[in-house]
């Protein structure tokens, strides 16, 4: 039997560091990047949290592999979820470890320079040390093209705009912290989008300590990047609910937009109908329901994308979804037309209904389609 066994109070030489790697079809950037790190750590206790979001490419199947072989190697999967922010604060939960650092699991963070990172952070006094491209000795050479760069460059003026401390380079995925910090401010992440250091940095209870260490970041060899309009969107939207402090929800603010956009499809249709010498009710309720599927489809892949119905739950949760607003239809008439009758004003009346149908579609839908 081992000391260690033989005395339940001993050290057990558990990891003093994790790193934490969201990824998402990486499989042949695994071993390289377990390799890369078992140089960069040389004589650190750390263990590697790959959170893979069930990739198709089996990343967790290559995660597993490897875990059997060395136990500094573990691996989270979770099944119909998707996103790195959320990926990365699930991780960086299941750590023991007193020092937390994070990582693309692309190879396109420099992983040689993971041991200035956590130094910084064991000795140099600072919360969080983050991995700047753009502080002397920094290179963004491996963004992908002049368009990456100009997004790049405008997210970073933006979340500068917002960011109560100064720092060159807010967007970075690649920084460390400790543990406490982070199980300090992990109630109050939003855990939207691809920016959780910026989650981290706007949701904390107290102003973070910060210090910056040059990086470069490499191009892409394996695998393709997960960045398309949606994550854009969902960086806006995190901007949006860190200068409102959370007072309002931000799946009711996409709730609402995408409402906003059926309302304008709705009508269009009507009109197109009509046009077309159809009767008003016929063009009425093809109004309703083309909106009706189109909201619950951007519903289901923008507001809920974190918990996307797909085949049969799909089609079960559009007409839960119809039989849903149809009913917030009925009573947003009813009330307009009660207020009405009660001589306030035709404008209020409308407003109050419509109130009244967007809360019960959203409080409705969310319980109960896509359970929040
Ligand atoms: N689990 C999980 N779920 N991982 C994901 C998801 C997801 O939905 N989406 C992306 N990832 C993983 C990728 O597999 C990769 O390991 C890492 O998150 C970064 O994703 P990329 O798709 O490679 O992002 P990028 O290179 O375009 O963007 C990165 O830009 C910054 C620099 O501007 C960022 O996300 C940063 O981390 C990076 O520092
Ligand atoms: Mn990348």
């Amino acid at each position: 039997m081992s000391d260690a066994a033989a005395s339940p109070g001993a050290v057990c030489g558990g990891p003093d560091i994790s790193v934490i790697i969201p990824c998402y079809n990486e499989v042949r950037n695994i071993a390289p990047l377990v390799a890369a790190l078992d140089r960069a750590l040389a004589g650190r206790r750390w263990e590697v949290v790959f959170v893979d979001d069930n990739s198709p490419d089996g990343t967790t199947h290559a995660v597993r592999q490897l875990a059997q072989k060395d136990a500094r190697v573990r691996g989270l999967c979770r099944v119909g979820r998707r996103g790195l922010s959320s990926a990365v604060i699930e991780g960086a939960l299941s750590s023991s470890a007193q020092i937390i650092a994070v990582m693309d699991g692309d190879l396109q963070h420099d992983d040689t320079r993971l041991g200035a990172l956590i130094d910084a952070v064991q000795s140099s006094g600072c919360d969080v040390a983050v991995g700047s491209r753009h502080v002397e000795g920094g290179s963004n050479a491996g963004l992908a093209n002049a368009w990456r760069h100009a997004l790049s460059d405008g997210g970073i003026k933006l979340a500068q705009m917002v960011l109560p401390v100064r720092l060159s380079d807010p967007m970075s995925g690649f920084f460390a912290l400790r543990q406490d910090v982070f199980e300090a401010v992990a109630p109050r992440l939003s855990g939207t989008g691809f920016k959780i250091l910026l989650d981290i940095l706007l949701s904390s209870p107290k102003p973070l300590r910060v210090r910056e260490v040059p990086c470069g970041f490499r191009a892409r060899v394996a695998g393709e990047s997960k960045l398309d309009a949606l994550v854009m969107l969902q960086f806006l939207a995190l901007m949006l609910d860190k200068l409102c402090r959370g007072w309002l929800p931000l799946r009711f603010v996409a709730f609402c937009l995408v409402g906003s956009i059926g309302v304008g499809v709705n009508l269009a249709v009507m009109q197109s109908i009509r046009s077309m010498g159809g009767d008003f009710p016929v063009a009425q309720g093809g109004g309703t329901v083309v909106a009706m599927i189109l909201n619950f489809v951007l519903d289901n892949n923008i507001t809920y994308r974190d918990k996307r119905l797909r085949g049969m739950r799909f089609m079960g949760g559009l007409l839960a979804f119809m039989l849903v607003c149809s009913i917030g239809a009925v009573a947003n008439v009813g009330v307009a037309q009660m207020l009405f009758q009660a001589h306030e004003g035709l404008t209020q009346a409308s407003v109050a209904g419509a109130i009244l149908a967007v809360v019960w579609n959203y409080a409705v839908s969310s319980t109960l389609i896509w359970r929040v």
